[in-house]
């Protein structure tokens, strides 16, 4: 029975008609402890749940589904434990599958679409209490009307936004596995970011200075990504740090670069505003992750950019690196490589 158990690559135990344990393998002394064999599995086991399961499965032989939480004290891990007869023998034989991820991925989803619910129906709430307006009381007041208007068309504004978001999202998700195979010349890409972002720029009274090397940098890369890579980043830095009046964004090329471990790009985008708080930081890419978030929807924004950027910059194998301190501004750092590594 031992060696039988030492084959099955999950933690997994056998328990007799005397309720004794009397095989385990290696994978379940871990979780459970050492010295199983021959105790009574009650006092091994000690979760209600899985103790009924069992106890129904030695009665009357019906194969059942249980489960056992284990903490290592830092986390937990969720198993589905099968309880089963083994025929013939006088024996059950209980093995726990770790299901832990597929609570987190289902957990993920649901608070996703709670997420996009939540922020549709804020301009759409929006939407539907200017139409009642417009309607009814402000029916014949023209001044009223046009100043509603406005604001319809901004949160209609948002929600287009945040669908078109959604579906980049989803398209950069998508072909995450896949490489980028086109040469792409990512002086050009700034040059043109920027010039793009001119305008929003002036009128937030930021000048932007830029330090590229002379020779124009080329690498293998998803133009269009790339290019929202960094309009995200720069427009960021417009958004959130124009109290700064400044914005960096510097291109460096590494022979060898130590994160990368080989030849790459580094494009900086510092600012220098107000900075973001240290405990923002490990979450700032998650989607929907915002640091102000009164300020975020203030200005417009979904919360979805540099969820978005992260996911192109994994796709370019690149890293994404940020610093900021309170009030000293912040830096957007991303690292390229240079030549494709692998396939
Ligand atoms: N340069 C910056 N300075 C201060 N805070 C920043 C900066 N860049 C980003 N943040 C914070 O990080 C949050 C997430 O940024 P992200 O680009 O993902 O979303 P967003 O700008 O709110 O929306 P979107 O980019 O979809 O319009 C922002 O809401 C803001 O709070
Ligand atoms: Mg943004």
């Amino acid at each position: 029975m031992d060696e039988m158990l030492a084959a099955i690559p999950v933690p997994a135990m056998a328990i007799d008609r005397q309720e004794r344990i009397v095989a385990s393998n290696g994978e379940a002394r871990t979780l459970i402890g050492q010295g199983l064999e021959g105790r009574n599995y009650v006092t091994i086991l000690r979760q209600p749940g899985l103790i009924d399961t069992i106890e129904a499965v030695l009665r009357d032989r019906q194969p059942r589904m249980s489960h056992y939480l284990s903490n290592d004290g830092v986390e937990d891990t969720n198993y589905q434990v099968t309880v089963r007869v083994v025929p013939g023998l006088q024996t059950i034989v209980l093995c726990f599958l770790d299901v832990t991820h597929l609570e987190q991925a289902g957990q993920m989803r649901r608070d996703f679409v709670a997420n996009v619910s939540h922020e549709l129906r804020t301009p759409l709430t929006a939407l539907m209490g200017f139409i009642e307006t417009l309607r009814g009381p402000a029916r014949e007041d023209a001044a009223a009307r046009d100043r509603f208007l406005d604001i319809m068309e901004g949160e209609a504004g948002r929600m287009n936004r945040l669908v078109g978001d959604l579906l980049s999202l989803s398209r950069v998700e998508q072909d995450q596995r896949v490489r980028p195979k086109d040469t792409v010349n990512l002086t050009d890409i700034l040059s043109s970011v920027l010039r793009t972002l001119g305008p929003m720029a002036k009128e937030a009274g930021v000048t932007v200075e830029q330090e590229f090397p002379e020779a124009p940098v080329k690498l293998v890369g998803d133009q269009d990504q790339l290019m929202q890579v960094f309009t995200n980043l720069v427009e960021n830095a417009l958004k959130y740090g124009a109290s700064g009046k400044k914005l960096t964004v510097k291109m460096t090329v590494m022979e060898r670069d130590p994160a990368l471990r080989a030849a790459g790009v580094r494009v900086q985008v510092i600012d220098y505003g107000p900075g973001i708080d240290d405990v923002h930081l490990p979450r700032l890419t998650e989607r929907f992750y915002r640091a102000d978030s009164h300020r975020s929807r203030a200005l417009g924004g979904t919360g979805l950019g540099l969820a978005i950027v992260k996911h192109i910059i994994n796709r370019h194998r690149g890293r994404l690196r940020v610093e900021s301190e309170l009030g000293q501004g912040a830096e957007f750092t991303v690292t390229l490589p240079l030549r494709q590594i692998g396939g």
